[in-house]
């Protein structure tokens, strides 16, 4: 193997950018050629690809994004873009490649590896801390720190107002954000995929808030096209008239800002491992960590649905939030 192409793919996430940092010089120092990919697969598609030298990633570890910029590609899913794809891989030289992106963005890796037989290797990126297998996922921290500190300014208005706020957080179909978010700013209540709730539990988040702070209770609900911050709000409006509720949608904001420190050296510490993983002739993996150690998880497995959720971290919510 002589050159590594990268990509970043999928919603952006803080820490990207040292992800592709770590790559470009691990693997410029370990003698291959880099070349980066822009707008993810559909820049494979495209061509839009280009060599990178160390300069390239300079002044970049602190920047939030991705400077290779990302997509959502519908034509990578296609059998024409694949092909297409491919023979850009092979136009362009690339002998192994590597994908930063989250669920959707190491499927597609690992069905295209699959298929053309060409070396894989996926990082985590992204916010919602869903891949299986690592601990955490390149740029949660981050996300985590973000909304925890919305929140505190959320408080701030809701105990001035004495008012029950909901407020949503990203994480597409799993809880992590919204529960780890809940404990670490001490929110009376978080509302998960993984728990199911229903109104009578919240008659009880929100009494706990009322019992300290009169009429302010701040519950964070996971994102949900059909349950989300406005479904609970409206239930609780219909039930509970007394209370003054207000809903706090945090949205993109989470996904932007400067990685924190956590974000950049998990980043950096699975960024050299993709390289040594080509080195080692590792194909179709993902690089994460866990307990501290760098570890190779089979793309199958890094992309199943069922991540262990720790129920403790329910349990320290509600002991917690009397
Ligand atoms: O996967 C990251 C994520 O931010 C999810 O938490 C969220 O559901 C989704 O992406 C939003 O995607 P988009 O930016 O395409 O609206």
């Amino acid at each position: 193997i002589k050159t590594i192409g990268i990509l970043t793919s999928g919603g952006d996430a803080p820490g990207m950018n040292a992800a592709i940092r770590a790559v470009t010089r691990a693997g410029i120092y370990n003698g291959f050629n880099i070349k980066a990919v822009y707008r993810g697969y559909d820049g494979l598609i495209n061509d839009e690809i280009v060599d990178f030298t160390t300069e390239n990633v300079s002044g970049i570890i602190n920047q939030g994004g991705t400077i290779l910029k990302t997509a959502r590609s519908t034509d990578f899913m296609t059998d024409e873009g694949k092909k297409k794809a491919y023979d850009n891989i092979v136009k362009e030289g690339i002998d192994a490649l590597v994908v930063i992106g989250g669920n959707g963005s190491l499927t597609g890796a690992m069905l295209f590896a699959q298929e053309y037989d060409v070396c894989c290797i996926g990082l985590p990126g992204t916010i919602d801390n869903d891949l299986f297998g690592t601990d955490n996922t390149i740029g949660y921290d981050t996300t985590m720190n973000t909304i925890v500190e919305c929140v505190d300014r959320i408080r701030d208005t809701a105990q001035s107002h004495e008012r029950i706020f909901f407020v949503e957080v990203m994480g597409r179909d799993a809880g992590f954000l919204a529960q780890n978010s809940a404990i670490a700013s001490g929110a009376e209540a978080a509302i998960i995929p993984e728990d199911r709730t229903d109104v009578d539990q919240l008659a009880q988040f929100m009494e706990r808030g009322i019992r300290k702070s009169k009429k302010s209770c701040i519950v964070i609900v996971s994102e949900s096209p059909k349950c989300g911050a406005l479904y609970y709000a409206d239930r609780v409006k219909k039930e509970f008239p007394e209370y003054d509720v207000r809903v706090s949608i945090l949205g993109h904001l989470q996904r932007g800002g400067r990685p924190s420190a956590r974000d950049r050296i998990l980043a950096s510490c699975t960024g050299l491992g993709a390289v040594e993983a080509i080195m080692q002739g590792q194909r179709n993996i993902m690089v994460g960590m866990r307990n501290n150690e760098v570890v190779y998880v089979p793309m199958s497995e890094a992309i199943r649905s069922d991540k262990p959720f720790d129920r403790k971290l329910i349990q320290v919510l509600d002991e917690l939030s009397i």
